[in-house]
């Protein structure tokens, strides 16, 4: 079946790119128009356009809509919602029309409403558009300002003190050679789930399914139990505290922000009132422990390569290309950070061939059309060199994640009544076997081979989340998200066929897990911690 199952998710994906760049095209017209209302929604960020598995006839496609930030300098104000990332909207597409052009994408910025909008009135442009809650009457001005004093005292005594480093032992004593990623879901409504939707203020609306009107939420309460081990409960002081002086940066794509977006309601609950906020920083989003010297990041680089879609300005959906040697621009951010974790995945599903620019090549213009499988070797052979010859392997920690799984055709788990991840309220307990879900497993092969083999000097740990992944059809946002900076309404939420994101996943859920499965790593691990 493989053969067949990827042939059938390869072709899929590239139908569903066309209706993807379309829908771009139509869509960044409404948020231009958009934006020159509503300028107060800047916060946001970043683009993101990705995929879909079709079926047979049944050609639907999701995409994801890439939020780029607005220029920081035009912008009287800033809001924020859950404060918490990048918005991301989902807009699921089922008609795929090639006809339309995609008008250089872009300004999808001002999408998502805030959530439990926090205005702060900036009294000047500002690079950094800082959020602080609480307290929410905090004058911007101010509070950026003292935010870089913060992050000078921050680095400062980083390196001064970086000469007298002590060996802390591991806390945990979860052995590296067992396989967390093979076990079973067991429902813990005792334990989880870890933090509760409503008290983590960090969350945006794209995240918070109950609040936008998801009914069950026994996809909250799953306890991921490895087969040959354990893995302990979530201790966000300990981890802080493993984390004090230090950064922490997510890099890659919207499900590394929806994995962020749940570090940040993981950790946040031992950081006092007043002591975090998050910031914005081009394509940066940053959550300040401020009490910890500690900042948990996520920064955009879908590709992690350079490509034509990092810059918002010159944005092509449709011709999206990438430089798959190069990735300076953006390694140059990853410097100095103490755990990285990278992903990259949902983007390249749309298109069977990728578009690489040639070595030496001048413009966008001189680009081959490569294989998909192709071109993800290369570019995370370009990753791990620069990881190899750049990171400090007694100092930073280097992750990626394997790939998130889409549940978009309930046939193959055996519910021909479902519609995409819609109806679905419970993980696959006993299912046995592969589960074909359109997952490109040559990538995650490719990717795990690369983590292991390309970067001799720096050990990159391969985090497989995959297959516990497959059977929690029940986690997904679905029709308890966005679309366009709004949480679905109750017609849209009526036509899960067409708007059901069944991509990205519901908070408190799924990438809660994943977390935990870093946490496990790292305090199973001795670490150097600067006095
Ligand atoms: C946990 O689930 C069981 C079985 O559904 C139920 O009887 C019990 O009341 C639940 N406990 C809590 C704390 O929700
Ligand atoms: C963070 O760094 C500042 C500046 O060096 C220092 O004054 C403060 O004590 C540190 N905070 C903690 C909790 O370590
Ligand atoms: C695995 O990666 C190494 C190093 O990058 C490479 O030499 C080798 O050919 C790869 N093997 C497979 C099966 O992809």
């Amino acid at each position: 079946m493989s053969l067949a199952g990827r042939r059938k998710s390869s072709l899929a994906g590239a139908g569903a790119g066309a209706g993807a760049d379309a829908f771009g095209a139509k869509h960044a017209v409404t948020s231009l128009r958009k934006g020159g209302r509503l300028p107060v929604y800047v916060a946001s960020v970043f683009f993101v356009l990705c995929v879909i598995v079709m079926y047979g006839e049944d050609i639907r496609s999701l995409t994801i809509e890439p939020l780029t930030r607005v220029p920081e300098l035009t912008v009287p104000a800033t809001t924020t919602g859950g404060g918490g990332g990048g918005r991301q909207v989902v807009v699921p597409r089922r008609d795929i029309s090639a006809s339309e052009k995609p008008a250089a994408a872009l300004h999808h910025s001002e999408q998502e409403k805030p959530k439990h909008a926090v205005t702060t009135t900036k009294t000047e442009p500002a690079p950094v558009a800082v959020v602080e809650k609480p307290p929410q009457s905090k004058v911007a001005g101010t509070t950026k300002s003292q935010k870089k004093t913060s992050k000078k005292k921050a680095k400062k005594p980083r390196r001064q003190r970086a000469a007298k480093k002590t060996v802390v032992p591991p806390a945990l004593g979860v052995p590296e050679t067992c396989d967390l990623s093979k076990g079973r879901w067991v429902f813990d409504n005792t334990s989880y789930p870890l933090y509760r939707e409503e008290e983590c203020q960090f969350l945006t609306s794209q995240v918070t399914c109950m609040k936008n009107g998801r009914r069950d939420d026994t996809y909250q309460k799953w306890r991921w139990q490895p087969k040959d081990c354990s893995m302990p409960r979530f201790d966000a002081k300990l981890f802080m505290e493993r984390l004090r002086g230090k950064r922490f940066m997510f890099v890659g794509d919207s499900l590394n922000r929806n994995q962020w977006e749940s570090m940040v309601c993981l950790v946040q609950s031992a950081v006092s009132p007043g002591k975090k906020y998050v910031s914005w920083e081009g394509q940066r989003v940053v959550f300040h422990a401020w009490e910890f010297n500690a900042t948990v990041e996520f920064y955009w680089a879908p590709f992690l390569v350079e490509s034509n879609s990092d810059d918002p300005k010159i944005h092509s959906i449709q011709h999206r290309i990438i430089k798959a040697d190069t990735i300076g621009a953006h390694a140059e951010n990853w410097r100095g950070v103490d755990y990285l974790v990278f992903n990259t995945y949902i983007w390249w599903m749309n298109t069977l061939d990728m578009k690489v620019m040639r070595p030496g090549a001048k413009s966008w213009e001189e680009h081959d059309e490569v294989v998909r499988i192709e071109a993800y070797r290369k570019v995370l052979t370009t990753w791990a060199n620069w990881v190899n010859d750049n990171i400090d392997p007694a100092r930073t920690s280097v992750f990626f994640m394997s790939m998130s799984p889409l549940h978009i055709s309930p046939q193959v788990w055996g519910n021909p009544d479902g519609i995409r991840c819609a109806k679905e309220t419970m993980p696959l307990l006993d299912w046995h076997g592969p589960l074909w879900l359109g997952m490109d497993w040559d990538m995650f092969h490719q990717a795990k081979n690369v983590s292991r083999r390309a970067s001799p000097r720096v050990p990159i740990t391969f985090v497989d989340i995959t297959t516990m992944s497959e059977r929690r059809k029940d986690g997904h946002t679905s029709v308890h998200t966005i679309r366009q900076g709004k949480v679905l309404g109750p017609e849209e939420q009526a036509d899960p066929g067409t708007y059901a994101d069944c991509i990205h996943w519901c908070l408190p859920g799924v990438p809660d897990i994943w977390n935990l499965v870093l946490y496990t790593r790292i305090l199973s691990r001795p670490a150097l911690q600067l006095e």
